[in-house]
């Protein structure tokens, strides 16, 4: 149908004929000539229709916007050079001009940005936008780039099923009936991990996948019901030799993709350090503010939010200091408070360095009144605190006081563009095996239930569970948790013996988790891998803040499609085949 893509014609071909396919992306009519930026997903041409040639002046005079036109004319040098196009030094003046299409009145314009729910309900127009153009090839390019790497070195790429049994990651299972099994489910996997690790156990070696993985849990930007994992796994391995080949494979991804070198190697950092110093199992480096705990300076003080706490080893109070910070008004540091108040802070002291050389005097604070010399003098030197810094202090249990200081250190760091524009990796390792979940009174797994413990004895593990360090790993950029792997365990005993601390029973072990108890018997090897999130990383390359505009057809914040209307209704014949009744339809009917 064309003989050129719009976006790149160029003077090599002037006083060629072309023809051209595109939609209408702007439209200028005038008496004698009717200017149109016909786009494809090259880019932009500029075509010209003449009043003399009255054929094709007529069809410009029916168009609109996003019509979908192929012309047929002569490329020429244009007067005057429009800069701001890659085609912008040539036009094409038409000899013909064909509606292939027509287009209704838009739902919105799409030079504009639209609102969330629009751009969901007419995806393929939003889709047609340059920007999401070019965030969906970054996407691609980089998919294209990690398939070529990891087939160069032997990987091999095998599917996992997705009609399934849970797999869990933490998160809710999707779950799909079966009409051959009155009463019985499949689960849509959260990840293939019990397959990949099965593989290697097949004999398989280095594995990997381009996987979707599906988890029913709250979306935010970063994450999506349905995401993609670049999934990996290795036989044979300790932490390092996993940690070293996806290094590289990150880097050589920035690099042709981005044309960006990360550094050579990555620095680790345990998660205890990450914790105490950002807050954050995540930490971003790119913001150069740091946690400070000023417990042992407070223990003494009267002020009982703060004694209380700095006497407590369950207990943190932690001090940010932000450099210049002193011209934050009353009504910033009260939308602070409230800010962190959604983390579970009671409330944020703070003290405000007007004049570090006159002391006290020089110090403006609600707090301040409750520490005496010695102890505001410790916390001023514990961090550092200079003339026209605002120093934040927050008390209270360590997971709340850590939760919230890491998330004012991002919002402070942010609101005050503190974020340096760089690429920050880092791997964060040693993370707690189990974490106590308060509501449900038990242990729960850090990473996954399969993930090994890094004292290799049972006994050890079943006496200090509670301070059991796991072979996990996260590689994290700028913030984004972007993969997390670790060494499994690879003998059954442990195995066993790990989901016995987790509560999980014999007979619920063998029920979930049987066919990977049997296949532990059977010689497995060690082994060990990682799972990148293939969107986080897309969006980070693309610039963007939500992985939602590096797919295609993403769901809202609460889990629809809302082009296809999904989830939906089905009819009472497709339920009775699947032995499902709805509970209270006719609430559900309205
Ligand atoms: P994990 O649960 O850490 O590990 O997932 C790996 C990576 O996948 C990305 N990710 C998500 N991206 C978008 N939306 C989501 N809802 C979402 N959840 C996770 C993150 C994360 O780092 N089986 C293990 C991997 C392993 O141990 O090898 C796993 O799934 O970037
Ligand atoms: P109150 O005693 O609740 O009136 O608080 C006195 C000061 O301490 C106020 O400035 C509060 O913002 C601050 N504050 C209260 N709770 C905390 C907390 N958990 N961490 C840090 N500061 C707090």
């Amino acid at each position: 149908m064309r003989t050129h893509y719009c976006g790149l014609i160029d003077e090599a071909l002037v006083g060629q004929t072309v023809t051209l396919c595109g939609w209408v992306n702007t439209l200028r009519l005038q008496s004698h000539v009717a200017f149109v930026d016909l786009r494809d997903h090259e880019g932009i041409a500029q075509v010209v229709v003449e009043r003399e040639n009255t054929g094709a002046f007529a069809v410009a005079g029916e168009i609109g916007y996003e019509y979908c036109l192929r012309v047929t004319g002569t490329i020429r040098k244009r007067l005057s050079v429009n800069d701001k196009l890659k085609t912008g030094t040539v036009e094409l003046v038409a000899d013909t001009v064909e509606i292939l299409n027509a287009a209704k009145d838009l739902p919105f314009a799409l030079h504009e940005h639209p609102n969330e729910d629009m751009r969901m309900t007419y995806r393929y127009l939003d889709l047609r936008r340059p920007e999401m153009q070019r965030m969906m090839r970054t996407r691609i390019k980089l998919v294209q780039t990690l398939r070529r790497y990891l087939d160069a070195r032997g990987f091999q790429d095998i599917e996992t099923p997705i009609l399934t049994k849970a797999t869990p990651e933490g998160a809710r299972d999707y779950l799909v009936p079966s009409r051959v099994h009155p009463g019985q489910f499949y689960a849509l996997p959260q990840s293939p991990q019990l397959f990949k690790q099965i593989l290697m156990m097949a004999g398989f070696d280095r594995y990997y996948q381009i996987a979707r993985c599906f988890r029913d849990e709250d979306l935010r930007a970063d994450r999506q019901p349905e995401f993609t994992q670049l999934d990996l796994e290795f036989a044979f391995v300790e932490e390092k030799d996993v940690q070293d080949f996806v290094e590289e494979l990150i880097r050589h991804v920035f690099k042709e993709v981005q044309g960006v070198e990360l550094n050579p190697t990555f620095p680790r950092m345990t998660w205890a350090e990450a914790m105490q110093r950002f807050g954050s199992d995540k930490p971003d480096l790119r913001i150069a503010l740091e946690l400070v705990d000023v417990a042992d300076a407070l223990k003494q003080v009267e002020f009982k939010v703060f004694a209380e706490p700095a006497n407590d080893p369950a207990g943190r109070v932690a001090a940010l200091r932000l450099p210049g910070g002193s011209t934050l008004t009353r009504k910033e540091i009260d939308q602070l408070t409230e800010y962190v108040a959604k983390y579970g802070a009671k409330g944020l002291a703070w003290l405000r360095i007007d004049d570090l050389s006159k002391g006290r005097e020089g110090i403006n604070s609600p707090v301040a009144k409750f520490l005496d010399d010695v102890a505001l003098d410790a916390v001023l030197k514990a961090t550092g605190a200079q003339s026209g810094d605002m120093v934040f202090v927050g008390a209270g249990k360590w997971k709340t006081v850590t939760d919230f200081m890491g998330a004012l250190r991002l919002k402070v760091g942010k609101d005050r563009g503190l974020v340096e524009n760089s690429w920050k990796p880092l791997w964060v390792t040693d993370f707690p095996m189990f974490e106590y979940d308060e509501e449900e009174q038990r242990f729960v797994a850090l990473h996954h239930p399969f993930t090994a413990p890094k004292a290799d004895d049972i006994g050890e593990l079943r006496a200090n569970a509670a301070n059991a360090v796991s072979r996990g790993y996260d590689m994290v950029l700028n913030g984004a948790e972007i993969g997390g792997g670790s060494i499994r365990i690879h003998r059954p005993e442990m195995q066993s013996a790990v989901f016995e601390l987790l509560g999980i029973g014999a007979e619920e072990a063998e029920m979930k988790f049987g066919f990977l108890l049997k296949a532990l018997k059977f010689g497995a090897p060690p082994h060990g891998g990682l799972a990148f999130g293939i969107d986080r990383i897309a969006a980070l390359m693309a610039g963007t803040e939500s992985i939602r505009d590096v797919i295609a057809f993403p769901k809202t914040t609460s889990a629809q499609d809302l082009m296809t209307d999904a989830p939906s209704m089905v009819s009472d014949p497709q339920l009775k085949e699947l032995h499902v009744r709805i509970a209270a339809a006719d609430k559900l009917h309205g």
